[in-house]
């Protein structure tokens, strides 16, 4: 399994799930679409209307059982993590439903057109470099329902170069016209599972059949590659119903409905978050006075208003917004460190949470021009004055900030292990990126640089 898998960016467990267990598993789904309880119900013509219906966690509020025929399947579990070498967590829990005629349009469809990967740094569900998708079709992926193609061996052409210290660049490859992409078709039966190496070219060809095509497309990271943009939040009732040797998979819950979903608009389930701004000197900003005592700079968090169900969970829009407002400080990039989190159980407290991100800048403890009264003071901070400010009892949560910093300095995550992170961004900056969709000239783009304005360099044409 692992040398084909390593070779051609795929490998298929076939008939690792019996008829009935994917009948099981498909049944709350197939119902929530049925009864218009999904993620993209508002982007309308509902289902069964011709079109890309898909559904997010929230299937799992109600239903929790279906995670041990799905994310905690000890088949899937086990090819998972034997695939990573190292536990894995669950990053995406989505179902597609593409009924007859989806992904059809007026033009005749051409081969190729839809090909694309799904290395995203503007996801959550994206924004990592050790991945892999787990796609459980609950009917036969035919010729005429639309096979999920896959051209075997691309993943090589992406390259996840070195860190600077902090954070992993990456030679993104540029998915290039759809005549110069070879697909095939793994053929997909119900009952099978096909393992996608995050970064393999892929393409869902379209429904020519009289029937629904339907499936689930779960995406786990390797632990020692967190999300770039922060774990998607899930209702808390599939956490507590996976058995000891599962719950790994879902470390972030939440219990108040507050998890991945869209509704009337974007939920995420994150409310605040904290910023380790790091200058080229190792200097940490913090904000406040001697008198008073110093933070970390921190901001409400929101979706953002475009954000669909695959963007929800990625705060970084507002938080970079109010940094460059606020704090006159461009950030164009952040990377996850840790989520702080409540989880509303204690008489009168309502859940809560927290992220807190990485980021270095180029230059060497520049000025910050206060906004308004409202920003206080600032300082770029060395360990020693750190941990001097913490002696002193100065510094909030201070512990916790030497903590983060050092896991951000040495790239380790919270129990001392190594980790690799990357860059992520704003949801809105999709409209910068072009690497992963058909069209390109081949060759690569470098994910992790920016221009003076803060946005990704433009590909070269
Ligand atoms: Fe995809």
């Amino acid at each position: 399994m692992k040398e084909e898998f390593e070779k051609n960016g795929y490998y298929v467990l076939r008939n690792v799930l019996t008829y009935e267990e994917v009948d099981r598993l498909a049944k709350p789904i197939r119902a929530a679409f049925n009864r218009g309880d999904y993620d993209t119900l508002k982007k309308g013509p509902a289902y069964p209307a011709p079109g890309i219906h898909s559904m997010g966690p929230r299937v799992l509020e109600d239903n929790p059982e279906i995670a041990a025929l799905s994310l905690a399947h000890p088949a899937i579990m086990e090819a998972v993590q034997e695939l990573f070498g190292e536990p894995a967590t669950l990053a995406q829990y989505w179902s597609i439903m593409r009924p007859p005629g989806a992904g059809l349009g007026d033009e005749p469809y051409v081969k190729g057109s839809g090909a694309h990967y799904d290395y995203k740094p503007w996801r959550c569900v994206g924004s990592y470099v050790k991945w892999m998708f787990a796609v459980v079709p609950f009917v036969d992926y035919t010729e005429t329902a639309g096979p999920l193609t896959v051209a075997p061996g691309s993943h090589l052409e992406t390259t996840v170069l070195p860190s600077d210290g902090r954070v992993h660049p990456v030679d993104a490859a540029q998915v290039p016209k759809p005549h110069e992409i070879t697909l095939v078709d793994p053929s997909l039966k119900k009952g099978d599972v096909v393992l996608m190496n995050g970064f393999l070219w892929h393409e869902p060809l379209p429904n020519y059949g009289n029937s629904d095509r339907c499936g689930l497309y779960m995406k786990f990271h390797a632990k020692s590659s967190p999300p770039a943009c922060g774990p998607t939040i899930y209702p808390s009732s599939v956490h507590e119903v996976l058995p000891e040797g599962a719950k790994h998979l879902v470390p972030y819950h939440r219990s108040d409905g507050q998890y991945a979903a869209v509704r009337d608009g974007a939920v995420g389930g994150v409310d605040e978050a904290q910023l380790l701004i790091e200058d080229n000197d190792d200097k940490l900003l913090v904000l406040g006075n001697d008198t008073d005592g110093w933070h970390l700079p921190r901001f409400a968090a929101a979706e953002d208003e475009t954000a669909g169900i695959l963007d929800v969970c990625n705060v970084m829009g507002s938080v970079v917004t109010q940094t460059r407002e606020r704090l006159s400080l461009q950030v164009p990039w952040l990377s996850w460190l840790v989520d702080l989190a409540e989880d509303g159980t204690e008489e009168d407290a309502q859940a809560w949470r927290c992220r807190v991100y990485g980021h270095r800048l180029q230059s060497s403890a520049p000025g910050i021009a206060a906004a308004d009264d409202a920003t206080p003071g600032h300082r770029w901070m060395s360990v020693d004055d750190l941990e001097a400010a913490h002696a002193a009892d100065l510094l909030k949560d201070g512990a916790d900030v030497l903590k983060w910093l050092h896991m951000w300095q040495n790239e380790e995550d919270e129990e001392g292990r190594p980790v690799t992170r990357s860059f992520g961004v704003p949801t809105t900056d999709v409209q910068y990126f072009t690497y992963n969709v058909n069209g390109n000239e081949q060759g690569t783009y470098r994910v992790g640089e920016f221009d003076d304005d803060g946005h990704p360099v433009p590909a070269v044409a």
